[in-house]
């Protein structure tokens, strides 16, 4: 039987929800849907001219063939998997992980169906450094999955130079392949050139898909499909959604309107967008939402080069958990956010509570109850809350969490991306802003050479210490 489809629901913005002051009125709906019609054929056209390749990642059959082919050699001799990599070559494969596996993964290998999986995006030395003392006497069944789109990034090819010294103190360079499988650019790059030096075996980052958009190919999965992931079906949720994105009906396509309403209320003051997912399973996707709703959206200038200093903050909340630490502001702090609920229909399992204790006969409204009765219970109650309080509310409704539903959602949320920034006007897809924070580190770690023309990293850190070391005068 075919799987439900995931949907998207948007009548708690509506000004019959929550009135006329913070709700979308018929017309102003209407109006929005007059605006944003005409993109739809033009970013499916961007799509499919192979301009937002990302769009084409659902049906690419040469991904998941040459990752399949990777699986084959090293799940069998691989007891943990280390994915080195940031920002869109990780939060993608953290999300994955939380959401198709289960939560005693790591720990548990009755329930495991391949490798622990680590995933490094950081670089604290307490963290990596008890990794490391935990992860050494293994490194015989362990393989490092480095991904790096330019293989510059500095978190990610410091790790990798840790690593590739423990290796090759254990096995020798030539077994360097092994152990490591390298995922980057196509043809260029720092790691492609270690991967042809060491005869790394490699996956590719497609040209044009940047890194918060990469989720769907090698990027993400590679480690998915060695943890048992069934990344068939992931492809097909999300071809399935790319159908739904390209509908010409606005009232019909979910990535517009969800576009559009986001849109329609960063205009009308409320630029924050807050996603709260009702499932632990889910929690690591508000993450990923966060990274491309602010990498993408966050711009200085529009596509006309004017400066529009524009973009919606993504903050992410966790349902039941932020409940008792945010709905407080959300609900009588500033009317300044629209939410999204992820709401979770069956969560895959029943867990019932037992009788209360004869003391405290007050939780027998409790007694036998499913928590995922309770959890979607709380995710309406704090619904109903917000709605009290005029505050926006769109959801995400998943029949289950599943491959299926999650590729949809990814998918979902890409596109919507794209409908967002040619609502505001801008390149969606650079990250210009990024670049100087990467930079300046490069020289604070004393690179050599110049940065750009004339100007000498050397100089570049002097300017970089003159504005940020401390200043004995302000510290207290
Ligand atoms: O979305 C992006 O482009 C970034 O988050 C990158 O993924 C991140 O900076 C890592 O870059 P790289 O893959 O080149 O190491």
């Amino acid at each position: 039987m075919a799987e439900k489809p995931i949907r998207f629901y948007y009548k708690n913005v509506m000004a019959d929800a929550i009135g006329p002051e913070h709700g979308v009125t018929t017309g102003q709906l209407n109006e929005l849907a007059r605006r944003t019609a005409p993109l739809i054929p033009e970013i499916k056209d961007e799509i499919t001219r192979g301009r937002t390749y990302y769009g084409l990642l659902p049906g690419n059959l040469e991904i998941p063939k040459a990752v399949k082919k990777l699986v084959k050699e090293f799940k069998p001799r691989c007891e943990n998997l280390v994915v080195l990599g940031i920002g869109g070559s990780a939060l993608g494969n953290i999300a994955l992980q939380t959401a198709l596996n289960p939560y005693m993964y790591n720990l548990d290998k009755g329930q495991r169906k391949g490798p622990r999986l680590f995933v490094f995006d950081n670089v604290d030395p307490a963290q990596f450094g008890s990794f490391l003392d935990y992860i050494s006497p293994h490194l015989g069944h362990t393989i490092f999955n480095v991904i790096s789109k330019s293989g510059q990034t500095a978190e990610t090819a410091a790790q990798f130079m840790i690593v590739q010294k423990m290796l090759e103190l254990r096995f020798g360079q030539k077994k360097l392949k092994d152990h490591v499988v390298a995922t980057t650019d196509t043809k260029k790059g720092t790691l492609r050139k270690i991967a042809v030096e060491y005869g790394l075996p490699t996956l590719e980052v497609p040209n044009g898909v940047g890194g918060r958009f990469s989720v769907l190919s090698a990027v993400g999965l590679f480690s998915a499909a060695m943890c048992g992931i069934n990344i068939d079906r992931l492809l097909a949720g999300a071809r399935d959604m790319s159908a739904r994105v390209n509908h010409r009906d606005f009232f019909k396509n979910p990535a517009a309107l969800n576009a559009a309403i986001q849109w329609h209320y960063y205009n009308r003051g409320k630029k924050m967008s807050v996603m709260m997912p009702y499932s632990y399973a889910l929690k690591d996707f508000a993450d990923w939402y966060r990274q491309l709703w602010a990498e993408s959206l966050g711009k200085r200038v529009n596509l006309k080069g004017q400066k529009v200093e524009i973009g919606p903050t993504p903050v992410k909340a966790l349902g039941t958990t932020d409940q008792h630490s945010q709905v407080q502001l959300y609900r009588e702090g500033p009317n300044d956010k629209v939410f999204t609920f992820l709401e979770v229909q069956d969560h895959g399992r029943k867990v019932r509570t037992a009788e209360p204790p004869k003391c405290a006969p007050e939780l027998g409204y409790l007694a036998r109850k499913d928590l995922g009765q309770l959890l979607n219970a709380e995710k309406k109650a704090t619904e109903y809350a917000l709605l009290q309080d005029k505050r926006p509310c769109l959801t995400v409704l998943f029949p289950k969490v599943s491959a299926y539903t999650v590729g949809q959602f990814i998918f979902l949320y890409e596109a919507t991306t794209s409908f967002a920034g040619a609502l505001f006007g801008i390149n969606t897809y650079d990250q210009l802003a990024v670049e100087l924070g990467k930079q300046a580190t490069y020289a604070l770690m004393g690179k050599s050479g110049e940065y750009a023309s004339g100007k000498s990293y050397a100089d570049f850190a002097e300017r970089i210490r003159a504005k940020t070391s401390i200043d004995r005068n302000f510290l207290v």
